[in-house]
């Protein structure tokens, strides 16, 4: 196509079909996935969950991504490191040097993370950060019950979470997913950059880095994947032209939010170290791979 116009969805009838087509001519999801999200359907906050096509797309670029690392170094003393009482069973963790770290920034009732999961399967790893112990407990619930293992809820505000978790990564993480508060996504980005210096060593472990070198959050090459940036369009277009833009008189967003994700989106864009691009399905997505 010449134009940058997608030229798919003619009117909702065409774009319902479209769509329904690229879903069925897509790897499907595992059966367990597919089940939790009608089951999270019945929460009162459905919404905050991405859907089965995204997560299908989440899963794909996960793997695209790969997984070169699958090497284990000798279990330390676990003792060795501080324990804060919500990251006990985080610093419990022997060193292992995982095949596959993600970060997930805003788990809710863990939908997605349980798609990092399979896509990262049994020797991968999967950090979710969640601020409500309430949704982080009904996650909690559903991995176990779905015998999944590889990931781990930690519960608190995430900047903090990301702060002191930094200071006891073993490795820094392939791919990390931003999909928590809108009005903290410049700070997560931010956060992110700066915990991630260029050039500082791959591997967090203290005994293989060299002196002077800093631990890192995400590895160069990794990638960002942000959700919500274009906000049902109102980020590109919040006038009345846009129908999101009013229901019943009211305005449907918050000043604030887009504010938010217009700061990220122009930095995410802007900066050096970071190649992007922005893809408008759903809510809009990010993707950006770290460059050093
Ligand atoms: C959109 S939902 C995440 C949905 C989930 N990723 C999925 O697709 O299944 C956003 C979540 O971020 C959490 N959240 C909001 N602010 C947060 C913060 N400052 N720190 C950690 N989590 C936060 C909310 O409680 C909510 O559960």
């Amino acid at each position: 196509m010449f134009s940058n116009e997608t030229p798919l969805y003619p009117n909702e009838e065409v774009a319902q079909k479209v769509t329904d087509y690229a879903y069925a001519h897509s790897t499907p999801l595992p059966q367990h996935l597919i089940d939790y999200h009608a089951e999270g359907g019945k929460h009162e906050r459905a919404n905050y969950m991405i859907s089965n096509m995204q997560a299908q797309f989440q899963i794909f670029m996960a793997k695209v991504m790969g997984a070169k690392r699958a090497k284990k170094l000798p279990s330390h003393d676990a003792s060795l490191f501080p324990i804060f009482s919500p990251l006990i069973s985080y610093f419990q963790r022997p060193i292992i040097l995982t095949k596959f770290p993600v970060l997930e920034i805003g788990t809710f009732i863990g939908y997605s993370t349980m798609g990092w999961a399979s896509a990262v399967g049994p020797s991968g790893h999967v950090t979710g950060l969640e601020f409500s112990p309430e949704y982080a407990q009904l996650a909690t619930e559903a991995f176990a019950k779905n015998n999944i293992n590889n990931i781990e809820i930690l519960v608190g505000d995430a900047q903090e979470s990301i702060r002191t978790l930094i200071h006891h990564l073993h490795q820094p993480y392939d791919l990390i997913f931003i999909d928590a508060d809108k009005s903290s996504y410049p700070a997560y980005l931010s956060l992110i950059l700066s915990l991630s210096p260029p050039n500082s060593y791959p591997i967090n472990v203290p005994s293989l880095s060299y002196p002077g070198s800093h631990p890192r959050l995400l590895r160069p090459g990794g990638l960002i994947i942000a959700d919500n940036l274009l906000r049902r369009g109102l980020v590109a277009d919040s006038s009345a032209a846009n129908p999101w833009s009013m229901r019943n008189g009211e305005a449907t967003w918050k000043e604030g939010d887009l504010n938010a994700l217009k700061e990220f989106n122009d930095a995410f864009v802007g900066e050096k170290r970071i190649e992007s691009f922005m893809l408008p399905l759903w809510d809009g997505v990010g993707l950006g791979r770290l460059r050093d």
